[in-house]
């Protein structure tokens, strides 16, 4: 068995909570004692994607000294006591990043478990790999076990609407293709250069979200019918539009963000949804304690072996991508991201 080095670097949170992105770039690149192994694997990681979330993290949440990063791809390179993965498993996963001094994807190694991590098809590159976790996984959580669409492969009577609005937000990319791999009839919106994209994602109509009657015309659109929704943006500005947009009978829409949704029709319900709870541990988010969930653990095992036979079989593209370098590259992507430049792209870098 192959040890991983007693050392290795990691971007790390810095004290300042108060820190805006720029400062970000104080992140520093410094050797940190790799974690000791637990039932986890040691994986050694190649490609990195960056998240929303993890700027977020680092500017608003994250205690000082953790490591930043949630999604990851790399080599098993120590298996620990792991019967089900073997030194050299090509892998990808999400993990909390920010949140922990020995859990974060910017850097040269993590610890990920057996059960959420997706292997890699051989097909598949690393960067490829590494824009997979959070965002397919946040997409399948929402869809499948939040809003209960019915999942690839279970017949439905009859097809019916689904709108993802911000479709080429990486979640969005990934729900459209989920969505259609469940038969339902897609909607969704984005900026119009994307709209050709989206369509070879299976998405059936797009709007642009700029165009003041979007939601009239969604509703047109899907015959007064919409019942269900993922808001990928979750301002109360998409909650309202995507809320306007349903049909008659109301509906449920899975929001990523928490707005407060004051100005929404009574009829719609808002469905909350935290992707780090399909890890089965308790954490502080935002001040708030979440108990750890052996549902959405589960859950999320069961989409794991789900997504393997989806990637397995070509069914599901992945996210075009941006290579933002090493490490270092990490405060320059954050910045990039918070003034929302990553349009369609998923940026990684190569710890
Ligand atoms: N709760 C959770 O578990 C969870 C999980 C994942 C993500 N999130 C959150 O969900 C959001 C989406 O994450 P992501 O990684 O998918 O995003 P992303 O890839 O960074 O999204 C970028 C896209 O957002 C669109 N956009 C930006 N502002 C918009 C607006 N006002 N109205 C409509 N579209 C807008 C842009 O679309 P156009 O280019 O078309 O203009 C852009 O291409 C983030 O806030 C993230 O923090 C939460």
């Amino acid at each position: 068995m192959a040890l991983a080095p007693s050392f290795m670097k990691a971007v790390i949170t810095t004290e300042d909570h108060n820190i805006k992105v720029q400062e970000l770039s104080n992140l520093s690149v410094s050797q940190i004692s790799v974690p000791s192994i637990e039932s986890e694997r040691q994986i050694l990681i190649h490609s990195a994607g960056i998240n929303p979330t993890d700027w977020k993290h680092a500017k608003h949440l994250s205690p000082e000294g953790t490591i930043s990063g949630c999604d990851l791809a790399g080599v098993v390179e120590d298996s620990g006591r792991s019967k089900e993965v073997k030194v050299g498993d090509r892998l990808a996963a999400f993990v909390h990043g920010g949140n922990y001094k020995n859990y974060g994807a910017f850097a040269e190694y993590a610890l990920v478990e057996p059960d959420t991590s997706i292997r890699l098809p051989e097909y598949m590159s690393f960067d490829q790999g590494a824009t997979l976790g959070i965002p397919l996984g946040t997409a399948a959580f929402a869809l499948y076990h939040k809003l209960k669409l019915p999942e690839p492969g279970v017949v439905i009577p009859r097809s019916f609407p689904v709108l993802i609005w911000s479709g080429s937000s990486a979640v969005g990319q990934y729900a459209i293709q989920l969505a259609k791999l469940s038969g339902l009839s897609v909607v969704t919106t984005a900026s119009f250069q994307h709209h050709e994209r989206l369509r070879s994602l299976g998405a059936d109509s797009v709007f642009d979200y700029h165009d003041p009657h979007v939601s009239e015309k969604i509703k047109e659109a899907t015959h007064n019918d919409l019942a269900y929704a993922l808001d990928c943006v979750s301002s109360e500005e998409s909650l309202k539009s995507v809320t306007d947009a349903f049909g008659e009978k109301g509906g449920k829409v899975a929001v990523l963000l928490s707005p407060e949704g004051k100005d929404i029709r009574k009829d719609a319900e808002v469905v909350p949804v935290l992707v780090y709870t399909c890890l089965g541990k308790e954490f502080t988010f935002a001040g708030k304690k979440y108990p750890a969930s052996a549902d959405d653990r589960q859950f999320y095992e069961r989409w794991v072996k789900m997504a393997n036979g989806l990637l397995e079989e070509k069914k599901i593209v992945t996210l075009p991508t941006e290579d933002r370098g090493g490490l270092e590259g990490v405060a320059s992507a954050f910045k990039d991201m918070e003034e929302g430049k990553n349009k369609g792209v998923k940026y990684v870098i190569h710890p």
